[in-house]
């Protein structure tokens, strides 16, 4: 596969997948990621959280009762625990055994066939240097670092990472709300690019974006009239639930 940085700078456009196929299963199961895979999706969005003994799973909210039968902090669950749960009944009964993955198994099911987009989510304050570290640890350990890059809202977080380790690909995710543009977010944290919701895309942050060349991603495209404002702003990719759905519409009204 080629690496990231060279898809990116051939792709004038491209779809991730928001959680997996979030829309079509439930979300950061491997169900979800292997629909966005099959699906086509370029690029697959997970959520990386860390149990209480540490092992790296793939997990959107910090408590378990939305997307489980669990309770409590993921945070404060063993690996063990956190396994028994189910994380597909939620959503369908026909999903019903679905486990919460571990990083691992979605680099199986992802490597050479997908990008990854590994979002880190705030950690609890005191253990944030560490929790990055075994993260970008893991990361290099697998080989991934040039078929992936990191995106989160916690600027430090990007910041740390490229303290870490110059050549992982890094995404701003802008903090609703910040007014700078792309390439002031981008600057104060050594970010290769730049994502933000789809509502808070302007003429002035896309002239911004283009004007010192970072690519821009926006996120919930879920439908046609989302992508037709995406397209008409000129963003490189749109992170949805719906990936393949969203993927062949792109073909129809963004490449006209
Ligand atoms: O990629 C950005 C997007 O995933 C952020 O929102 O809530 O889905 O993690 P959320
Ligand atoms: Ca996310």
């Amino acid at each position: 596969m080629t690496p990231l940085v060279d898809f990116v700078r051939t792709t004038p456009f491209f779809v991730v997948a928001h959680r997996g196929a979030s829309g079509d299963a439930p979300e950061n199961t491997l169900a979800a990621i292997r629909t966005a895979v099959d699906g086509g999706a370029n690029m697959v969005e997970i959520d990386l959280q860390l149990t209480l003994d540490r092992k790296l799973v793939v997990f959107h909210d910090h408590v378990l009762g939305r997307t489980t039968n669990g309770h409590g902090k993921i945070a404060a669950t063993s690996f063990h625990d956190v396994r028994k749960l189910d994380a597909g009944s939620w959503f369908a009964s026909s999903f019903a055994g679905e486990r919460v993955p571990t990083f691992a198994e979605v680099v199986d099911v992802v490597r050479n066939r997908a990008y990854v987009l590994v979002e880190l989510k705030p950690f609890d304050a005191q253990a944030t240097v560490d929790d990055v570290r075994a993260v970008v640890t893991t990361v290099q350990e697998f080989g991934l670092g040039p078929y992936m890059a990191f995106a989160s809202f916690d600027h430090r977080t990007i910041a740390f990472v490229k303290h870490l380790d110059q050549t992982l690909h890094t995404v701003a995710l802008n903090v609703p709300g910040d007014l700078r543009q792309p390439s002031e977010v981008c600057a104060a944290v050594g970010a290769d690019a730049y994502g933000c919701s789809i509502h808070e895309l302007s003429r002035d942050r896309m002239a911004d974006a283009r004007r010192n060349r970072i690519p821009v991603g926006v996120y919930t495209v879920n439908d046609e009239a989302s992508l037709r404002r995406a397209c008409t702003y000129g963003v490189q990719a749109v992170v949805s639930n719906f990936p393949t759905v969203i993927r062949d519409a792109a073909l129809r009204i963004c490449q006209q």
